[in-house]
């Protein structure tokens, strides 16, 4: 097993205890393995041989097994990636609002094709990893880009290439959504569960992807209760679905619809205002 430094050749001993600490977080230590394979990411830039077999050791599972894993989800890569990874979203929606001319642009702009890494040119500050990626979930913002897995929402032709250039230069980038934009290793980091202080940053929800609830709310529509066979709590009763909710939960779903409604006010002062200032913020201004 190589285990030298930290600095790119071998994972580092400091890189296997936090192997470690990843997999005990969880009561079956394999849970672990999507963030710990998202740790080797943050070190290699990739999944490395030696990545699969560290896990595969801490967990006590094949290498075929967390290869299998790591083969499985598109955000692991075995390739190196670049300083940033760059995706464009040409699934459906996105391809017909101009997902398709913006990938075709930024190939010929980068003079790169899926999925590989520009080359540093003089005064270069960074690399950029592009690849077409399919739906982001985030279709009532297409087309939509994603640069280390932080929203790039209702992007154009123009403004992806200014944004690839701007990444290329290393001036500071934000995601649309607010927060700021950090290296692939730096996210990947993050994605194993370490802090990098950038949770809170940007909303939770903007406006369009609450219209939906906002017309539930202003029409009274609420979801069906489940019936019971779906509960594993013994404290619901069926019959009544009013009694549905069991002691102590009341208040917590009540809290929930509360927190719900003050999303939805709090879009809707934004989309109002036309920043992205929320009502809390707007209150607190006040
Ligand atoms: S189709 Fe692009 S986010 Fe859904």
């Amino acid at each position: 097993m190589t285990q030298t430094t930290s600095s790119g050749e071998g994972l580092g001993e400091t890189t296997y205890a936090e192997l470690r600490e990843i997999a005990a977080r969880y009561p079956e230590a394999r849970s672990g393995l999507l963030p710990m394979l998202h740790l080797v990411q943050s070190v290699e830039g990739r999944i490395t041989p030696e990545g699969i077999e560290a896990c595969a050791d801490i967990l006590d599972i094949s290498a075929a097994d967390v290869s299998g894993v790591a083969t499985f989800y598109t955000m692991y890569k075995r390739k190196p990636v670049g300083d940033y990874h760059v995706g464009v979203c040409t699934n459906t929606l996105c391809a017909v609002m101009g997902g398709d001319e913006i990938f075709s642009r930024l190939k010929d702009h980068l003079d790169v094709g899926n999925d590989e890494t520009t080359d540093r040119r003089p005064g270069d500050r960074a690399s950029v990893t592009l690849e077409h990626l399919e739906c982001n979930a985030a279709c009532d913002y297409a087309p939509v880009m994603m640069v280390n897995w932080e929203f790039m929402d209702n992007m154009t032709p123009s403004s992806a290439t200014q944004l690839v250039d701007d990444l290329r230069a290393g001036a500071e980038v934000h995601s649309t959504r607010g927060p700021r934009v950090v290296t692939w290793r730096e996210a990947a980091r993050g994605l194993a569960g370490f802090p990098d202080g950038l949770a809170d940053e940007g909303p939770s929800a903007g406006p369009p992807s609450l219209v939906g609830l906002g017309i539930a709310r202003e029409r009274g529509w609420t979801a069906p209760v489940a019936p019971r066979e779906h509960h594993q709590d013994p404290g619901l009763d069926r019959a009544d679905p009013a009694r549905a909710v069991p002691q102590g939960r009341g208040q917590e779903m009540a809290a929930a619809q509360e927190s719900d409604d003050s999303v939805v006010e709090s879009a809707m002062v934004e989309e109002k205002s036309g920043t992205t200032t929320t009502a809390a913020e707007k209150g607190d201004a006040s």
